[in-house]
């Protein structure tokens, strides 16, 4: 079966793609990287044609209202229209549980327009609504950074793994159409606090995570259920515990009191906030250095922006191949001495800052290289 999965380059579309490959289903990745952009309809008409299902799992690059809105309404709008002229038998399309009860937050509204969109057009469709993933934990994060705290309230929370997304997605997309709505979670509730302080703990990120009743999520103060599904979800296999396991570097278990003595025999001099110790990032490996990561590229240092210019995904926890990084998110890669862009989904290059080494210290220039 010919599938085109719109954002088949992106998170979820990616595992996607290779679980319908797995089972043998033409699995056509559609993206602006692939020549695909549906908001201006290019190349479109060729990647639909003799398509039997459409998974749209695309996102807007911009969270901004209106920027937004108009990605999910134009972007629905010209598919739908795309996939009626191909004669293209069912859309899938992966929405996100609670839109209709948070009206203030702006990416819920244009989530509701899309799907009202679906709903009235005449192709047989499936919704699939998912509560957060798990890999958005730190961008809700940072969202909800004050200064070196993190407000949210302390609400019901039942995030699920990409991964268990994209499998539920896959199964929908290659059965009959449902012409409804299912909702999927994952297995466990947690409290909104809790779960993003285990996850900031987990990667040694010393923000403080606080519970407050009125903080806002994405614009929208949050009620006790407003972000879990009703009882009748499908729940996904992955603990969060164990995803978080998988996905952060294991830290060194030190002795503490060895770890005490060994201070006080070497006493190194303290680190300013943009230096950091050569024999701390070997060959191979990368720091976060303030705001900036550094890599060591086969014994000499290259600086760049820490976040990858697509979505922000952290570099430092990249897979770093001679001066080649991948984004862990989305898998961008740069190469980490020049800034450039070496493979989509991103397509602005990296800021490059200088690194200085001097007796076993690298200080990284604050003045931007390029
Ligand atoms: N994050 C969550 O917690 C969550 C929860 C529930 C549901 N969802 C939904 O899940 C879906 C997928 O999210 P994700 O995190 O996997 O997204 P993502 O990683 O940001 O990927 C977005 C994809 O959209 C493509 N895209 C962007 N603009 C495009 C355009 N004009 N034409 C064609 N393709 C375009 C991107 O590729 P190019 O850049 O190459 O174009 C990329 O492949 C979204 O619809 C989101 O609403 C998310
Ligand atoms: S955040 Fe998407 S590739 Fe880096």
């Amino acid at each position: 079966m010919k599938i085109v999965v719109i954002g088949g380059t992106g998170l979820i579309g990616s595992k996607l793609i290779a679980r319908l490959t797995e089972r043998r289903h033409e699995a056509i990745a559609a993206s602006r990287t692939t020549g695909v952009n549906t908001l201006t309809g290019q190349g479109l008409a060729e990647v639909l044609e003799g398509a039997a299902v459409v998974v749209d799992v695309s996102n807007s690059p911009s969270f901004e209202d209106k920027a937004v809105l108009d990605f999910f309404q134009a972007s629905t709008g010209n598919l739908l229209a795309a996939e009626a002229a191909a004669g293209v038998g069912h859309h899938v399309a992966l929405s996100v549980v609670g839109i209709e009860r948070l009206p203030e937050n702006g990416y819920f509204r244009a989530k509701v327009a899309q799907e009202q969109l679906i709903k009235a057009s005449p192709i047989p469709y499936s919704i699939v609504r998912a509560t957060q993933f798990f890999e958005f934990v730190n961008s809700i994060a940072d969202e909800a950074t004050h200064g070196s705290t993190v407000r949210l309230a302390p609400v019901l929370f039942q995030p699920i793994a990409a991964n268990d997304v994209a499998s539920v997605v896959g199964r929908t997309a290659v059965g009959a159409p449902l012409n409804g709505t299912i909702e999927i979670a994952g297995p466990r509730q947690f409290r909104f606090d809790e779960l993003i302080r285990m996850g900031l703990r987990a990667r040694n990120d010393p923000r403080e995570v606080v519970a407050d009743p009125h903080a806002r999520y994405f614009g929208a103060e949050l009620s006790e259920g407003a972000l879990v599904p009703d009882s009748a979800a499908q729940l996904g296999e992955t603990r969060f515990e164990d995803w978080l396991s998988r996905s952060t570097p294991p830290f060194p278990q030190e002795d503490p009191m060895l770890a005490e003595i060994e201070c006080a025999l070497h006493e190194p001099p303290p680190l300013k906030d943009n230096e950091f110790r050569v024999a701390d990032v070997p060959p191979g490996t990368a720091m976060l250095v303030g705001e900036v990561t550094v890599f060591n590229v086969d014994g000499a240092f290259c600086a760049t922006q820490s976040k990858c210019t697509h979505r922000g995904g952290p570099l430092s926890k990249g897979k770093l191949d001679g001066s080649t990084v991948t984004c862990p998110f989305h898998g961008a890669q740069f190469n980490v001495c020049t800034g450039a862009v070496l493979r989509g989904p991103a397509t602005v290059p990296l800021k490059i800052h200088r690194v200085i080494l001097e007796g076993g210290v690298g200080r990284v220039e604050v003045e931007v290289l390029i």
